[in-house]
């Protein structure tokens, strides 16, 4: 059985630290050895970065050298602890990947899908997850949650139209690669998303596990 590469992607208040709890015992049942990990982070040289990307500050960022900055955590995350723990035999559930700078770079920052396919080409050449669990919802029901947690960050600052750029963004990914995606509809009840995610997810560990 090949170890799998999970990535779990959506906008803010989507409710990705709920369901990757869910997730993680999902595996736990099925008696999977995993590691769980984030982006932008997952190596303290990494996690450096992440502080320089979501501490808010005065100073304008360019969107080019903030695309830049999140390949540079990208390409250590994935040298430095996904790579090495697939080649142990340990499945890796990240919390965001490359999808995510295609929706928040490529779409709400507008940078297109071109440029980043470039870059992450030249930095991962074709390195990319086995499976991906987009959990949807209109960004005006995310934000009003995010709103509720502590105080926001530099990307959750954001304008309304941002976040409505960076879910359809998230959707076109979705149905160019209909085949990684498993899309869930955040927006229900909790009870109900995390039942549409246990079938989708089951389905998918069986299929790997039984071939
Ligand atoms: P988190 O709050 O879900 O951990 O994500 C941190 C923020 O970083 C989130 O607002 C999305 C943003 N981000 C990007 O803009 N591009 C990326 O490639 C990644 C991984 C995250």
């Amino acid at each position: 059985m090949q170890p799998q590469f999970i990535t779990i992607e959506g906008g803010e208040g989507v409710g990705k630290t709920t369901n990757l709890q869910l997730i993680e015992s999902l595996l736990k049942q099925n008696r999977i050895d995993f590691i769980v990990t984030r982006e932008p982070g997952g190596t303290p040289f990494a996690e450096e970065i992440r502080e320089l990307l979501l501490n808010k500050r005065q100073e304008a960022v360019d969107p080019v050298a903030e695309l830049l900055l999140v390949f540079a955590a990208r390409k250590q995350h994935v040298e430095q602890t996904i790579k090495p723990a697939l080649a142990s035999g340990q499945w890796v559930v990240c919390d965001r990947f490359t999808d995510a700078t295609f929706a928040y770079q490529g779409g709400g920052r507008e940078l297109g899908f071109e440029l980043i396919e470039q870059i992450n080409q030249l930095a991962l050449a074709g390195f990319k997850p086995n499976k991906t669990l987009l959990l949807d919802v209109d960004p005006d029901i995310g934000m009003q949650r995010a709103a509720k947690r502590s105080e926001l960050d530099r990307f959750e600052s954001e304008q309304m139209a941002f976040f409505e750029r960076v879910r359809a963004a998230y959707r076109q990914r979705a149905s160019d690669d209909a085949e990684r995606f498993m899309v869930v509809d955040a927006g229900q009840d909790l009870v109900n998303v995390q039942t549409d995610i246990t079938t989708v997810f089951q389905e998918y560990i069986d299929g790997v596990t039984h071939d």
